[in-house]
């Protein structure tokens, strides 16, 4: 597609798809004509950030901003460390184990959870609310897709219940979490309204967990599936970093993201209606040759990696030091308690069934 039809109208999805990493970064960096308001505002994240256009963006970016500080975020480290050793530490005598269950889940979904302010008793019903809203349909028929459409709105609306009644709670009993910050957060005399916390509760829920497992599990793959590279990060393991980017890149756990249009515009010939939504396919832009030198090669050796995968612009990912940081300390970890791990030849990889995201179901090793 980024050859032969780099900007492509979908006639059946009505969507214009964004191929080329050039136009994602030009589109990304006009939010004036490219905005990233949903269609759709019956859905609680439609009223967060990442849906947000100037000037109301940039006032609630800063006031969530000093939550997710590099600095802040390494105040986490020792807590995030304390997870990975007693998950780690419950599969450490057996033969075989799954890297999403064990790890990749669990980690991120806990460490979110904490961040934010809520219990840890409560994660599973998360899992579940959250995995119905990400989930694609299983097949392109009629039926499934209106089914999916329902459990997405069931998923949505038992998160926007559940944090209504927790922003009540500690509107009474403020504690040490975002929550509670965010409720008193205030600047130039602008505070945040219920439903904007409840908005940013919840997309801290969906983009802080599922993103973060998938990396861990891409990067867990992707060095599992090269032993050379593998050997080198455990003679190095100041490696790692660059290694990690190079899997955002390679297998970018966050494939595409929308934006429409809000003024009459042309890209790269095509002429693009205000109101025409748009599919930014950032796992593309990630691969455009254009862009990076064998691009469909993982390469540690790469002198510049500037991947999307957290976006670019004012919407660039707020908590890309969080998720960074966890899969770093994972890595460590796995290479150091488990020195001969190895994929499983008894499990095929089985990539989700979502359209927006790339991660696998399950990661057997031995
Ligand atoms: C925004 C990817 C982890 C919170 C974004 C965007 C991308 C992205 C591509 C830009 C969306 C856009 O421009 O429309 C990822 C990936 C992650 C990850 C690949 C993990 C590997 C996290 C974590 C958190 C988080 C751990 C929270 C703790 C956010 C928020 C935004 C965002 C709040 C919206 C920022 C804004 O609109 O100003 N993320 N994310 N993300 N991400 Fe992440």
């Amino acid at each position: 597609m980024r050859n032969e039809s780099p900007v492509y109208y979908d006639e059946k999805a009505k969507i214009w798809d964004v191929f080329l990493y050039e136009d994602i970064v030009k589109i990304l960096k006009n939010p004036k004509i490219f905005s990233s308001e949903r269609k759709n505002k019956n859905i609680p994240t439609s009223n967060s950030i990442i849906a947000m256009d100037p000037p109301r963006h940039n006032k609630i970016r800063a006031l969530v901003n000093k939550a997710f500080t590099p600095r802040t975020i390494q105040m986490w480290k020792p807590r995030i460390e304390w997870h990975i050793q007693k998950l780690l530490e419950k599969v450490q005598d057996e033969n075989q184990f799954d890297i999403v269950k064990t790890i990749a889940y669990p980690l991120p979904l806990t460490i979110i959870a904490t961040i934010i302010g809520v219990p840890n008793s409560d994660m599973d019903k998360f899992r579940e609310w959250t995995m119905s809203i990400v989930s694609g349909p299983a097949d392109n028929s009629k039926e499934t897709i209106k089914e999916n459409t329902k459990s997405v709105y069931k998923g949505f609306k038992n998160l926007n219940d559940y944090f209504a009644e927790i922003i009540e709670k500690k509107r009474n009993e403020p504690q040490d979490d975002i929550i509670s910050v965010l409720i008193n957060a205030e600047e130039d005399g602008f505070k945040l309204s219920n439903e904007e916390i409840i908005g940013f509760s919840i997309l801290l829920l969906i983009a802080g967990h599922e993103t973060t497992t998938n990396l861990i599990t891409n990067s867990v793959y992707c060095f599992l599936e090269n032993e050379p590279l593998l050997n080198q990060i455990k003679q190095d393991p100041d490696l790692l970093p660059k290694a990690i980017e190079e899997v955002l890149r390679y297998r970018s756990p966050v494939h595409a993201m929308p934006r429409i249009v809000k003024e009459n515009t042309e890209l790269r010939g095509q002429k693009l209606k205000a109101g025409d939504e748009i599919v930014l396919w950032i796992g593309s832009a990630n691969r455009d040759e254009n862009q990076f030198d064998c691009a469909e090669e993982f390469n540690l050796q790469r002198t510049s990696n500037s991947h999307l995968a957290f976006g670019t612009g004012i919407h660039f990912c707020l908590g890309a030091p969080l998720s960074r940081l966890e899969t770093n300390l994972v890595l460590l970890e796995l290479i150091k308690r488990f020195p001969n791990m190895k994929l499983s030849t008894k499990h095929t990889i089985e990539p989700l069934q979502s359209p927006l995201m790339y991660g696998l179901k399950k990661l057997e090793v031995t």
